[in-house]
């Protein structure tokens, strides 16, 4: 079946359009996703010779997403897949960078398609939590919360699904700056919450 409309023009924010997503790669065969390999992000992990021995001998791909494009308007909706590879630098799992809104007062929906991973959530307050993230369960990301998808699978790739208001923005440059005050690391095969020691107070 195809769709009933009178322009199948993509990305048409004005009249609606379709899109595919892949429900275990989360890929799409209409838009390419954006590529962060651990040479763009390598400042987000807090063992720094661990990343550093790393890139002597590759650039493992850490996370890719979709960029759609859709207006930074105020009734519009930016969405897209976010997928974080497995692997970790030193005793961190492979995350992404995190986040809080530009517009900070703004939440967001992610929704896993596969992979088993964590939300680490954290407020301006210091108020934090890491929720854990299975195929076919949906994370509530409250205003005001930084947010960062973390895989903790060692095989898996993580693959979410995500919404929000699509004149939010990005600030990516208080966690680049402060880093979050928890890390989640692997310690017997385990995920477990570690106190961050480069945590900065801002
Ligand atoms: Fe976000």
């Amino acid at each position: 079946m195809t769709d009933f409309n009178t322009d199948n023009m993509p990305f048409d924010c004005e009249r609606g359009f379709t899109i595919d997503f892949d429900l275990k790669s989360g890929f799409s065969s209409l838009k390419e996703t954006s590529l962060r390999p651990l040479s763009v992000v390598k400042g987000i992990f807090s063992d720094e010779d661990a990343a550093d021995t790393i890139l002597k001998k590759q650039d493992p791909l850490i996370y890719e997403f979709h960029e759609l494009s859709v207006p930074e308007h105020a009734g519009d909706l930016a969405f897209g897949c976010s997928k974080v590879h497995p692997g970790k630098v030193g005793k961190e799992y492979y995350m992404t960078k995190g986040h809080f809104h530009t517009v900070l007062d703004t939440g967001e929906v992610y929704y896993c398609l596969a992979g088993h991973g964590y939300m680490m959530l954290e407020n301006p307050e210091g108020d934090w939590s890491a929720l854990e993230l299975r195929s076919g369960k949906a994370v509530y990301v409250p205003r005001r919360y930084a947010h960062r998808s973390i895989n903790v699978d060692p095989v898996e790739p993580l693959v979410t699904f995500f919404v929000f208001r699509a004149d939010a923005g990005h600030d990516y440059g208080t966690i680049a700056q402060n880093g979050y005050r928890n890390l989640l690391v692997e310690e017997n095969g385990e995920p477990r919450i570690m106190v961050n020691p480069k945590w900065n107070q801002g």
